[in-house]
């Protein structure tokens, strides 16, 4: 089995340090159930005697669809597997997703939640956007009161900017955060160095794109080339170097991806080929 190192989120869940995201096990779009359901369920054994201990999910992703997926195929769960789900977007089709955080509505989402995944506590719950209609207080109110009430261990948040994260924090610990971060998306860069500095995880999610860098030729390629490795792989593994506390979480819906993702946690890229790709990012 492939050793994969561990990070431990808000002091008491040792997870890998290589999730896996459970959003690309639907029907296009998010959306509806896979084509083979029964593929999807054993893809999702695979990963856990893979030895992954991180799995990522949300209500919306199908809806509900992904969640199902999880506890039919997983149920009743290894000790050491964290399940983080998510609450506050509403589906009404295929590539449409809407914000929905209202404090009573993320309540009945997080009982949902529990119901469908067959648990009486979720590891992480987390909030998976901002509504701007909803005070962001608000919002993470409704947590704190369900990790009062044991319903979740930890509260997680998405799509947060710096000062969005600190107004959270003011309302209950936040244990990790979730954005969109990849080699070629940096935007999040000063969320991250909170993240580092705090102790918080950081899940990127998207962290396959690449954008142009793995174009042949590219950077990317090159080095991909060089270590015998696929352009994934490079971009994993260089988001497991980029700083301690990211987690990468990547979706797929095939085993053969996911096995190839997961090698990236045993490729070391040497300095003068990180500055190099970093180097081409920043170019980009
Ligand atoms: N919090 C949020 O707002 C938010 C938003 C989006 C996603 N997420 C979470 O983050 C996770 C990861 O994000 P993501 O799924 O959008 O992006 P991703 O992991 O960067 O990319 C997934 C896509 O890449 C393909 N892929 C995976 N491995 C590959 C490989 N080795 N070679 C070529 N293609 C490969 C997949 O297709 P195949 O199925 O064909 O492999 C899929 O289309 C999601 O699963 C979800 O849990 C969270």
């Amino acid at each position: 089995m492939t050793e994969i190192q561990t990070f431990t989120i808000g002091g008491d869940l040792e997870v890998g340090r290589f999730g896996y995201g459970a959003m690309r096990i639907t029907g296009p779009g998010i959306w509806g159930p896979p084509q083979n359901e029964a593929a999807a369920r054993e893809l999702l054994k695979h990963v856990v005697q893979s030895g992954v201990t991180l799995i990522d999910t949300a209500d919306s992703y199908g809806p509900e669809v992904s969640e199902k997926l999880i506890a039919e195929a997983l149920h009743p769960y290894p000790d050491d597997l964290v399940i983080a789900t998510k609450g506050g977007l509403t589906r009404s089709g295929p590539g449409q997703w809407e914000r929905n955080c209202r404090p009573d509505r993320l309540k009945r989402c997080c009982e949902d939640s529990l119901r469908r995944l067959q648990l009486e506590r979720i590891d992480i719950y987390q909030l998976h956007a901002v509504d701007p209609k909803v005070p962001l207080e608000d919002s993470i109110g409704a947590l704190a009161e369900l990790h009062d009430e044991g319903k979740i261990r930890h509260v997680g948040v998405c799509n947060v900017s710096v000062e969005e994260l600190d107004r959270a924090r003011q309302v209950v610990e936040i244990v990790s955060v979730q954005n969109r971060y990849n080699l070629a998306d940096r935007h999040s860069e000063d969320v991250l160095a909170v993240c580092e500095r705090d102790g918080l995880g950081f899940l990127p999610w998207f962290p396959l794109a690449t954008g142009d860098l793995a174009r042949p030729g590219g950077s990317l390629d090159a080095i991909a080339r060089k270590y015998g490795a696929s352009p994934a792989q490079v971009a994993l593994a260089w988001l497991l170097h980029h700083s301690h506390v990211t987690l990468p979480i990547p979706g797929t819906s095939s085993i053969e991806h996911f096995d190839e993702n997961l090698q990236a946690v045993e490729l070391e890229l040497d300095e003068e080929d990180i500055a190099t790709l970093e180097e081409a990012a920043a170019r980009a």
